[in-house]
């Protein structure tokens, strides 16, 4: 009998695609949880795949290779779809294929499976990324074949003695790792909609939020954060630190109508309170040391990346060669910057770097001025000449 691995989550669809896998394909599944983040309970989850009839059920811990080979290459590219959304799940999918990817190869298996319907961005990321690893391996996503609703899904459980949740289940699908959670569906798919309290548990509302601002100094190397508040971190620490402390001041929430890869536009909601801040921080540090047209290039590379990253093309060529210019752009993105967290708020209140680019004897109204105001009459005559020509042979036009 061949065997697959799936990528399980322990939740309702997962857990029936181990029974689905066996019955509809005859093969063994491995269950193989991949942790970036994400999962509270990661023993119960990994014997509840083992109930269900799994072979054997893998626990994977990749947050490092998480926070260091994507959270922080997206965050030197300052990389956010469509201006708002930080990609955290985006970015998860391509590393959970490469774990997938491993572990098949290592068990001699023929085939991964993973929990993506059909509509998504997320079934192209990771088929898109298994393909790229390992062409020979075949992708199998039950849940874009099964064709069942979710109440068909639950009866297909009950009929095969897989446990459903005797808690609530939310009536959200949610999505959740270090960088990030994504929440869709449920009363949520009207835009009209304010989302509900229960959407979001990562951050305060802003109108619970303490009375006093908390400030946070994050200092950079080359792009990578490394302390917070004058302490040395290790990323996935640091990550969470500022997570709490910004969830705490409500920091973090986004309501995004998106553009999927798929043709659909979706209502996301969003916490990322980690994300929030040190990307507004890291382009705060930027605006220090990069010149004008530097920033200017870059926040083009940055929208590309994005959709790279959103689009499921991670492993690609063009994602690599944005990479290695991106990391290049870092290499005095070196410094310190304040933040500000009040009331959902998250304001940047300072910055300094040793390989700042702001000159105080150039900026100054006061004494120890040395801008040279006698060379701008020249500058400017050059400069409007254009403007000049063009409006002798053709007069500007004029509002009534
Ligand atoms: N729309 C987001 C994205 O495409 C989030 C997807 C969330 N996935 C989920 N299974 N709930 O990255």
């Amino acid at each position: 009998m061949s065997t697959v691995v799936l990528a399980y989550s322990g939740g309702l669809d997962t857990s029936v695609a181990i029974k689905w896998l066996k019955e509809k394909y005859n093969m063994d599944v491995i269950a193989l949880t991949v942790d970036i983040g994400n999962v509270a309970d990661l023993e119960a989850i990994r014997q509840k795949a083992l109930d269900v009839g799994a072979m054997k059920a893998l626990v994977v811990d990749a947050k490092e290779p998480f926070i260091n080979s994507f959270v922080f290459p997206a965050l030197q590219a300052d990389a956010v779809y469509e201006s708002q959304y930080p990609l955290a799940t985006a970015l998860g999918r391509p590393l959970i294929a490469q774990v997938l990817v491993n572990a098949a190869k290592q068990e001699g298996a023929t085939a991964v499976a993973h929990g993506c319907t059909g509509k998504g961005n997320d079934q192209v990321r990771i088929d898109v990324s298994v393909a790229a690893l390992a062409p020979e391996l075949k992708v199998i996503a039950p849940a874009r074949e099964w064709n069942m609703t979710r109440e068909q899904t639950i009866a297909y459980a009950q009929s095969h003695h897989i446990p459903i949740p005797v808690t609530k289940t939310s009536p959200y699908s949610i999505d959740e790792n270090l960088w990030g959670r994504s929440i869709e569906c449920g009363v949520l798919e009207d835009p009209w909609l304010e989302p509900p309290r229960d959407v979001f548990v990562w951050t305060r509302p802003p109108e619970e939020t303490p009375n006093q601002p908390a400030y946070l100094e994050i200092e950079f190397n080359k792009g990578i954060p490394l302390s917070l508040n004058g302490q040395k971190l290790d990323g996935g620490t640091l990550v969470q630190r500022i997570h709490n402390l910004a969830g705490e001041h409500g920091v973090g929430r986004i309501d995004h109508i998106e553009n999927r890869l798929v043709g659909i536009k979706s209502r996301e909601i969003y916490e990322a309170p980690a994300a929030i801040v040190l990307l507004r921080a890291h382009q705060a540090l930027e605006e220090l040391v990069l010149t004008k047209e530097q920033l200017r290039f870059k926040s083009k590379v940055t929208s590309e990346y994005a959709d790279l990253i959103y689009n499921g093309l991670w492993f690609s060529g063009l994602r690599q060669d944005l990479a290695a210019y991106v990391e290049c752009t870092q290499r005095y993105v070196t410094g310190a910057v304040r933040i500000k967290l009040f009331k959902g708020n998250c304001q940047v209140v300072g910055r300094k770097s040793p390989y700042s680019l702001y000159d105080y004897s150039l900026a100054t109204y006061d004494k120890g001025d040395v801008f040279d105001q006698s060379a701008s009459p020249g500058f400017i005559h050059i400069w409007g000449l254009p403007v000049r020509t063009q409006a002798r042979v053709q007069p500007p036009e004029l509002p009534e």
